[in-house]
């Protein structure tokens, strides 16, 4: 629903820029033959982790759903059946990156189907991932409008946070995408409830959870969003990064 329309690669723009920059900026400081990134609560979604594929050398997409499991499976097998992820793919490479040409954006393809593994994932349990996995396994963590919608307190959204956090190597980052304020958010003819959060809450979270906040940025939604809420009513989009210091 929300990323059928093939025109509109640009919604996208505000988080794959950032995630880019991140890439651009931050890949130097690792190894990428031993940097596993984890997308925690991908749904059914690969849009995030498409820039860090040159940087990393295994992107673990977790969901809670089978359905959505499937669906990204499907995307891997280059199954006829599965999302066409290729005008968003173009985008990020062609036009955020800058790679010219379809050769650029089709080997990305290729190298994320090659990279990719899928889990499943539940932030209420002891071990948010299955199969488990150990403590420091990862270089970078994203999640994105996940957490929000799969914790019921702010209690549960700290706990969760320590979880992921202790999955993280000390020093990895932790990138966390969600929508400031938001109480509800629709998908097809449902409506779902979100945990309502701040941005202060949020840096409240990772800190608590042994990390020091580097960056966030807030892409306001469109005031015609403010007056008519109609999908969601969050008040920004917010993209903050943080790195593991303890
Ligand atoms: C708004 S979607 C975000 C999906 C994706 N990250 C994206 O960018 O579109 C919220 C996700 O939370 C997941 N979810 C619901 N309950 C959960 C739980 N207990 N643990 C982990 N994820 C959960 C849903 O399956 C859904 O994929």
């Amino acid at each position: 629903m929300y990323y059928s329309d093939q025109e509109k690669a640009e919604f996208i723009n505000f988080r794959s820029r950032l995630f880019n920059e991140f890439f651009k900026k931050y890949s130097p400081k690792w190894d990428r033959k031993n940097a596993r990134l984890l997308d925690f609560s991908g749904g059914p979604v690969i849009l995030d982790y498409v820039s860090a594929a040159p940087h990393v050398s295994e992107i673990v997409h977790s969901a809670y759903k089978e359905d959505e499991r499937k669906e990204i499976e499907l995307w891997k097998n280059d199954n006829k059946d599965a999302h066409d992820w290729s005008p968003y793919v173009k985008y990020v490479v062609n036009e955020i990156e800058g790679l010219k040409g379809d050769a650029a954006w089709q080997e990305r393809v290729a190298l994320l189907r090659s990279k990719l593994k899928v889990v499943s994932c539940n932030v209420y349990n002891e071990h948010p991932i299955t199969p488990t996995e150990d403590e420091n396994s990862f270089s970078i963590i994203c999640t994105t409008n996940a957490l929000e919608a799969a914790c019921k307190t702010y209690e549960d959204f700290k706990g969760i946070m320590k979880k992921l956090v202790k999955m993280l190597r000390l020093g990895g980052y932790i990138i966390i995408v969600f929508d400031e304020e938001e109480t509800f958010y629709c998908v097809m003819e449902s409506k779902w409830a979100n945990l309502t959060l701040s941005l202060a809450q949020v840096q409240e979270a990772v800190e608590e959870a042994g990390c020091v906040v580097l960056m966030s940025e807030r892409d306001p939604m469109p005031i015609e969003c403010f007056e008519n809420p109609i999908l969601f009513d969050g008040k920004a989009h917010v993209f903050l990064v943080a790195y593991k210091v303890k």
